[in-house]
Order: structure tokens, then C-alpha cells, then sequence
């Protein structure tokens, strides 16, 4: 074809890093620590509920209400509801859609304009960045930033913070929206009161609109609390609230999200999917809002999953933080999230010339060295910011540690072998 093949809206964001790490992992058989998603099972209460909603009723095999399974929508609004304190319209404030990839899409397409500002705060999930731009909007960028000293000492996710000066100064007449992810993938972070207050005042005094990703807001460690920038006083009206049935269940394959909002706002999301997906699969629909009617019974008891859950996931992040360390990575200890970002700093002035592609950030080089030579499965952090920020960001690897007892088992031996090759 002689005519430009592609359209102009993808021009540049034709890479993904998922798409190249998964396959060297598959290639050399190494341990995968890259993906976010658990290699242990769901809670049965889902799975169970999965299976009656297959089994059960034959029109659960057909379409189901196109915004949304009644069912479900009705235990979300009254779930958040309740964590929100928001009187929440089933029908007209909730929207399912294809996980929170969906929701995400479905804003920033029903939202965004050619020429608007969008504030991406770094490090971000990879895909706001692509999703802004084929929106025809610009992502204007501003980082999370260690503190300032190094004295060695563990660090955590709350250590790095936003300057509010600097954040300030990215509002401008053209901005139209700020994408917050609390818990932060990659780093962790869960961000505080005060830091959503900051957000949220300049949000209200500029006009703009919050996308607020909160996939992992069941998966907090260490006493941390996650808060909902839509709970903020003046917020409700301005943000869209996205979260995953994936991430929330334990089920990454069922592709349930869905987002909340104001119908004023909501009601564009809808335009973009009835003139699109139009509908989700129903059974998974139908096996979400059993789980979740569950937890609503169960709301705040030991017995919740959402209460269980992080409770063992902190001890499969306090497991790899150990085994990383062994070997001389530091990594900063995540408040929240499947993930943690580990310093590779010492292993860059040792080996600072490893091979890559002209231009590839250090984090790459050294994941695909690692997964040839030491068989383990990272993801680079520089994957995560801007092009302008990569030199700041390429020290870093993201390991994911929702993964059952051998992998973690496999990833310590491999760990074992490294320490005795780094004394040998
Ligand atoms: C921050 C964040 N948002 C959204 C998603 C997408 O979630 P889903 O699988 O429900 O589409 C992910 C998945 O990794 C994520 O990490």
C-alpha cells in the first residue's frame, strides 16, 4: 500500500515492555518475576462463585444490561458507597468495563481533547502515557523523587515525594486532567492524607478532572491506609475512581473493572463503550458481584479476603526484600501493591558496560543480562517515565512478589547460586 498504512495516533508508542520481557522469560525458561499477576489460587468463594455462574442459569450465558451486570453494579455502588460516603446511583454512576485497562481507556478517550494537558506523575503505569497521546492529549510530567541523602539505609515508598512547588507548576489553562495511582505501580507508594489533599486543592482551584487508578487499594502493608481522593471533600464531583475485579480477587484472567464517578462525567464514558465493547462477558460479571457481596457481609472481619489478603502478601514482600538483599540490591520497601523497585546501583559501577541496543537505558540491559545469566525476570523501571526522566530512573528494577511458596523457592535458589558466583 503506497498511503501511510498506520494511523497518526500511534505513531511512538508502538513499544511495550510486557510484550518483549515475557517473551525472553518464556524463551529462557528463568523465573518470572516481571508480570503483575499471582501464581497461586483465587479464593474459592470466587472460583465457587465462577462455577454456579456457569452452571446455574443458561441466560447467564447471554448478554447481560451494557453498561454493567445489575447485580454487580448494585454491590458496587453500595461497597463504595460505603467507603466513599457517597450516595452512589448503581445505574448511572457505575460503569463495568474490560478491567481497569477498559476504564482507563474509556476516560481518557470520553475526557480528553486534542491539545489538552494531562498530568502524569512518574513513575506511572506504562500505559497513561500512550493513552494520553492517542487521545490527541499531551502528558505533562512530574516525578516522585527519593530523598535527597543516602546513608544507606532501607528506604521505603513514603521517602519518595511529590515537590508541591514543582507539582503546582504543572497546572496551566490547558490542563484537563491528573492521573493519580494510589497504591503507585511501580514503586509502592500509597500516598498519603496530606499528599491527596495537595492533589485534590490544586485539582479544585485549577478545574481539573483526577483519573484515580486505584487497582491495589486492597494490597497495603504495614499498618499503611489507603484513601480515596473521591472521599475528599469537592472531589466526588471532579474524579473518576477505576479499579480491577483482577486485582481485587486474586483473577487477573477475568478482565472485570469498572469505574465510578459523577454521571455527568460518567455519562460520556458511556458514548465511548456503547460505540464500542457495547457489553462485558457476563459470567464473570455475575461471579465478581458474588465475591464482592461477600466481602460486603463480611466488611472490616478477619474472615474477609480483603482484610487475609495483604496480610500474606506482606510476608511474600518481606521474603523477597530478604533474598534480594543477599546479593547487594537494595530495594525500597513498598507500602502497597504486588510490587517493589530494588536499586541496582552497585551492580551498574561493577558492570557498567553491558550489552544493549544504542540508546537502551542501563535497567534493560541489565534485566536481559540477567534473565540469559542468572535466570530471573524483572522489569525495568525506566519502562515506567518519561523519556526525559530515564537516566533518573534506569538504577532500578521492578520485581513482582504476588507468587506462590516455589516460586519464590525458585527465585531463591537462583539468588544463591549469584551470591556464591559474586564470593567466588
Ligand atoms: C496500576 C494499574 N492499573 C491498571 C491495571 C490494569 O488492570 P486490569 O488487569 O484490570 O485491566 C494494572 C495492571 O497491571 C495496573 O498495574
Amino acid at each position: 500500500m503506497s498511503k501511510q498504512v498506520q494511523a497518526r495516533r500511534l505513531e511512538g508508542i508502538d513499544k511495550n515492555p510486557w510484550v518483549e520481557f515475557s517473551q525472553l522469560a518464556n524463551e529462557n525458561e528463568a523465573v518470572n518475576l516481571g508480570q503483575g499477576f499471582p501464581d497461586f489460587a483465587p479464593p474459592e468463594f470466587s472460583t465457587e462463585a465462577f462455577r454456579q455462574a456457569v452452571t446455574r442459569d443458561i441466560m447467564l450465558n447471554q448478554y447481560t444490561r451494557g453498561y454493567g451486570h445489575p447485580p454487580l453494579v448494585k454491590v458496587l455502588a453500595q461497597f463504595f458507597g460505603k467507603l466513599l460516603k457517597q450516595d452512589i446511583d448503581p445505574l448511572k454512576d457505575v460503569l463495568v468495563t474490560v478491567g481497569a485497562y477498559g476504564a482507563l481507556f474509556y476516560a481518557f478517550q470520553a475526557l480528553v481533547d486534542e491539545g489538552d494537558e494531562v498530568i502524569l506523575i512518574e513513575p506511572y503505569f506504562d500505559c497513561y502515557e500512550p493513552m494520553t497521546k492517542m487521545a490527541g492529549g499531551r502528558p505533562v510530567f512530574v516525578s516522585l523523587k527519593p530523598p535527597p541523602s543516602d546513608d544507606g539505609k532501607m528506604i521505603s515508598s513514603d521517602d519518595w515525594k511529590l515537590d508541591p512547588d514543582e507539582l503546582a507548576s504543572k497546572f496551566t489553562p490547558r490542563t484537563k486532567a491528573i492521573v493519580i495511582n494510589s497504591p503507585n505501580n511501580p514503586l509502592g507508594k500509597v500516598f498519603s492524607k496530606e499528599e491527596l489533599e495537595l492533589i485534590a486543592n490544586l485539582c479544585k482551584k485549577h478545574d481539573v478532572l483526577c483519573f484515580s487508578d486505584e487497582v491495589y487499594q486492597w494490597l497495603v502493608y504495614d499498618e499503611k491506609k489507603h484513601i480515596s481522593i473521591a472521599s475528599l471533600p469537592g472531589m466526588w464531583e471532579r474524579t473518576l475512581t477505576i479499579g480491577s475485579a483482577g486485582k481485587t480477587f486474586s483473577v487477573t484472567g477475568w478482565k472485570v473493572g469498572w469505574v465510578l464517578g459523577p454521571n455527568y462525567l460518567m455519562k460520556h464514558l458511556r458514548t465511548v463503550h456503547q460505540n464500542s465493547l457495547y457489553h462485558c462477558p457476563t459470567q464473570t460479571q455475575e461471579a465478581v458481584s458474588s465475591s464482592f457481596s461477600r466481602e460486603l457481609r463480611l466488611f472490616g472481619d478477619p474472615d474477609s479476603y480483603f482484610v487475609q489478603l495483604p496480610k500474606d502478601v506482606q510476608k511474600r514482600r518481606d521474603h523477597m526484600m530478604n533474598s534480594l538483599q543477599t546479593i547487594g540490591m537494595r530495594p525500597i520497601v513498598p507500602q502497597g501493591t504486588y510490587f517493589l523497585m530494588a536499586d541496582i546501583s552497585s551492580f551498574k559501577k561493577k558492570m557498567p558496560n553491558l550489552p544493549g541496543s544504542e540508546g537502551e537505558a542501563y535497567d534493560s540491559r541489565f534485566i536481559k543480562w540477567m534473565i540469559k545469566n542468572k535466570g530471573l525476570v524483572a522489569i525495568p523501571v525506566s519502562a515506567f517515565c518519561s523519556s526525559e526522566q530515564k537516566e533518573h530512573f534506569e538504577n532500578y528494577i521492578r520485581f513482582c512478589f504476588m507468587k506462590n511458596d516455589s516460586t519464590l523457592k525458585a527465585m531463591d535458589d537462583k539468588l544463591q547460586q549469584w551470591k556464591k558466583e559474586l564470593e567466588a
